[in-house]
């Protein structure tokens, strides 16, 4: 696992959106994974940026989102279909139907994680999955004692999750209780996780990740086992980690060939 520290969440964002323009301009068909929430908005913000103004394209590019509420129909405000229409892929040229989530208002719930996953295959797999991480250790929504093999499936929030994203709705009697969520096991067939946190909120559940033991109570740590996992995080994200100093070395002495 690779840790950059940087020193705002914007130098983060101009360090990944770097790496999906190569990815852009080096396949015919890059994949990209999407995740939503606070902690990708500046990583958007910067590509649509270089989309306006530089004329990145996404035009040969396909999305897969990592989870969606249940229950909240198409074209919800606060579905993550919508969300991620809103902040990202409705301002630059991916083409709408080239952009997938999982249908978390199907009448066939149950085995609606299942047709995702098969999705995500016959596209030939995600190429670089953007991830952010819950203050309980979720990535997804991958709640504390979630298979470290899971597939996509329904999964129940946690209360902390529900009180987290309450912010997005009126109240949060109108956060939904179910999601569609890619599995662990799901999210570690991408070829490149990349995952941005910043804050001070996130530093505990950080260092959990990063120095912790690999375990189904923090999701998160997942990351352990993948062998392309980049973890970016500003100065206050990273502050209870141990071995800042190592991290930052190999950062300053990464080889020029070596990509993120
Ligand atoms: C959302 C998602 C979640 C968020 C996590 C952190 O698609 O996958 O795991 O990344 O809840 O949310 P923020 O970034 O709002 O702190």
């Amino acid at each position: 696992m690779e840790i950059v520290i940087q020193p705002t969440a914007e130098d983060i964002a101009s360090i990944v959106a770097d790496s999906i323009e190569q990815l852009l301009g080096s396949h015919e068909a890059p994949i990209l994974g999407l995740a939503t929430g606070s902690s990708p908005l500046p990583v958007y913000r910067e590509l649509v940026r270089r989309h306006v103004e530089q004329g990145m394209s996404f035009a040969h590019a396909r999305a897969f989102l990592l989870d969606e509420y249940v229950g909240l129909p198409a074209g919800h405000p606060e579905s993550y279909r919508e969300v991620i229409r809103r902040e990202f892929t409705g301002l630059v040229d991916i083409t709408d139907d080239h952009v997938q989530s999982p249908d978390g208002f199907s009448a066939e719930i149950a085995t609606a994680g299942e047709r995702y996953d098969a999705a995500i295959a016959a596209a030939g797999g995600i190429d670089l999955q953007l991830l952010g991480i819950g203050t309980d250790g979720h990535i997804a929504f991958n709640e504390p004692g979630s298979s470290l093999a899971s597939r996509t499936r329904l999964k129940t929030l946690t209360e902390q999750t529900r009180q987290d994203n309450a912010r997005f709705f009126d109240s949060v009697e109108d956060v939904p209780f179910h999601v569609l969520t890619q599995g662990l096991g799901t999210i570690l067939e991408a070829r490149h996780l990349v995952l941005v946190a910043s804050g001070e909120n996130k530093a505990e559940v950080v260092a959990a990740m990063v120095e912790g033991p690999l375990s189904a109570f923090c999701p998160g740590s997942v990351l352990q086992l993948h062998p392309h996992a980049t973890v970016l995080l500003d100065e206050a994200a990273a502050s209870q980690l141990k071995f800042t100093d190592y991290y930052r070395y190999s950062y300053a002495h990464k080889p020029d060939w070596q990509q993120l």
